[in-house]
């Protein structure tokens, strides 16, 4: 059966509209919008929840009126709604799931609750039509983690970060250096001119079995890296800057690369494949190619737009959920946390862009 969803996505600093089409065949994006937040939180170095829920709360209807107007479609055409309902910041979430039921109350369209997670986490089906199982790994601004994937609510979590998720860590390594935010394409984009063999940087947790990563120690490393830079020539020169970037991606890249390797070793899937802001990272993506390659599975990275938060990629969870008999009431709540594994250990700490789930 042919089903079109609205997806609405608000946990972070993007408030973001799709429409998605769904039938026996591909998936179909009719429309994704995006309406950042970076320029609101430029002079914070973070984004800020306060600023970002009111942002959100400003700006959702008319993303999500203009991905309908973009993908020709009226309400009354869809089949559903989805809304991530968390993990991450509670008032953007709120802001996101007051809409959408909103929206499902007016029109008595079916209301379906979406982990953020899972969005990113199903989006190798989405864009590949991936099969299950399939090994996922999710690093972005607020997660890290390996995930075993065996249906659209079946997850299991096999390890992540210990502390910072890899995109923090690339957002302070920015900050650290002098760079804009957010820090990933900064620092991707200063690497290219580095050597990443001149500054010795550790590969945190390779010594120890499992699949857990640990980035703030890199954070602390680049730290003193630019501080022995600066010691020794009265400033951090371009070149210096720019074997420093060199090197911190070579090291998150190894690291990623060196306990995905491992968990394909312990999880033998037909497929790997990589979500969430980080993996538009070119050297990280090739790293991991070569793992998947290596192993002889294949390797799935959804194009850039969709590795970052969108709409498309909730909307698409939401039918799978919806498929899966799933669907919510006036009573959906917006969660701050939602482990994607219920089975695993809650994680600890909060990131400043979100809870870590
Ligand atoms: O998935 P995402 O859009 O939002 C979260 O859910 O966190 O990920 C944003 C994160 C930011 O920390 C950003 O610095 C990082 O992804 N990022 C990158 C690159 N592009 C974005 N990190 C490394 N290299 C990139 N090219
Ligand atoms: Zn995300």
């Amino acid at each position: 059966m042919t089903l079109t969803f609205l997806g609405i996505e608000s946990s972070c600093d993007d408030s973001a509209a799709a429409i998605v089409r769904a039938g026996d065949g591909a998936a179909l994006i009719l429309s994704s919008v995006v309406a950042g937040q970076s320029a609101l939180h430029a002079d914070f170095g973070g984004v800020v929840p306060e600023i970002a829920a009111r942002a959100h709360a400003e700006r959702l209807d008319l993303c999500v009126e203009q991905a309908l107007a973009e993908a020709g479609v009226a309400l009354p055409d869809l089949d559903g709604i989805a809304v991530t309902a968390g993990p991450g910041l509670i008032g953007g979430v709120m802001a996101g799931v007051m809409l959408a039921k909103g929206i499902a109350a007016g029109t008595g369209l079916p209301l379906v609750g979406v982990n953020h997670l899972a969005g990113h986490a199903l989006t190798p089906r989405l864009t590949d039509g991936v099969a299950f199982p399939y090994l996922m790994l999710l690093v972005s601004g607020g997660h890290c983690q390996f995930l075993r994937v065996d249906g659209p609510d079946d997850f299991t979590r096999l390890g992540g970060t210990i502390d910072d998720a890899p995109g923090e860590a690339f957002d302070k390594v920015a900050k650290i250096l002098g760079l804009g935010q957010p820090g990933g394409p900064a620092v991707e984009v200063e690497a290219a001119s580095g050597d990443p063999s001149r500054v010795p940087l550790p590969r945190p947790l390779l010594d120890r079995p499992g699949f857990d990563m640990s980035f703030s120690g890199l954070k602390t490393a680049v730290l003193r890296a630019r501080d022995a830079a600066v010691a020794a020539h009265g400033g951090l020169r371009r070149a210096d800057r720019a074997d420093i970037c060199a090197a911190f991606q070579r090291a998150v890249a190894d690291v990623l690369s060196e306990k995905t390797r491992r968990a394909l070793a312990a999880h033998p899937v037909p497929t790997l494949a990589v979500a969430g802001g980080v993996a538009a990272n070119a050297t990280i993506r090739a790293a991991l190619d070569a793992v998947a390659r290596a192993a002889g599975v294949a390797f799935v990275a959804p194009p850039l737009a969709l590795c970052t938060d969108n709409g498309a990629m909730i909307a698409w969870a939401g039918i799978e959920r919806f498929r899966l008999g799933h669907r919510d009431g006036m009573d959906l709540a917006a969660r701050p946390r939602w482990p994607l594994d219920r089975r695993a250990a809650p994680m600890l700490g909060a990131g400043k862009r979100g809870a870590k789930a």
